[in-house]
């Protein structure tokens, strides 16, 4: 594969890592508020994220190159609401999805068609992850940070479980 092409993807495995990190924290700052639904909805998504990173990891092997694990930053502690959560879950998401178009813009210009396949599942996940969070953020904002809408929210939260995506 192409070096630059190779280099990146180990960089997006520790970005996915990295988001892993980003929202246990987040489910952390759920639990200590008493979003014990929203705090289980970020544990999934955690989950989701190690898949994302695995994925990529798997592919690197199956092409007969070099992984390379790296560490990351300290994930943010900090949040003023469960809105200030999601805002700052959707604006790292679109982070995540302007680093799998560079992926993709490095596989076009080396007609890799074998990773252009691979990474356009990543764009259709990105544009589902980016819309669950718009999605919740609206829900939010239509019945408040707090109150009797909330815990609706929170618990129907509680329920998401998480199912491996078909590769
Ligand atoms: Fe792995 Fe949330 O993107």
């Amino acid at each position: 594969m192409d070096k630059r092409l190779v280099d990146e993807i180990n960089k997006q495995i520790t970005y996915e890592f990295y988001s892993a990190f980003l929202y246990l924290s987040m489910a952390s700052y759920c639990a200590e508020n008493n979003l014990l639904g929203f705090e289980n909805w970020f544990k999934v998504q955690k989950d989701e994220e190690e898949f994302h990173a695995n994925k990529f990891l798997d592919y690197l092997h199956e092409r007969d190159e070099h992984v390379i694990i790296t560490g990351f930053d300290n994930p943010p502690e900090e949040f003023t609401s469960l809105l200030d959560v999601l805002e700052r879950s959707l604006e790292h998401e679109k982070f995540v999805t302007s680093r799998i178009s560079l992926l993709l813009d490095i596989a076009y210009e080396v007609k890799d068609y074998a990773a252009i396949d691979f990474l356009n599942w990543y764009i259709k996940e990105q544009t589902e992850e980016e819309s669950s969070f718009k999605t919740l953020i609206g829900q939010v904002k239509l019945m408040g940070d707090i109150g009797p809408g909330v815990f609706q929210l929170d618990r129907e939260a509680g329920t998401r479980v998480f199912t491996p995506p078909i590769a």
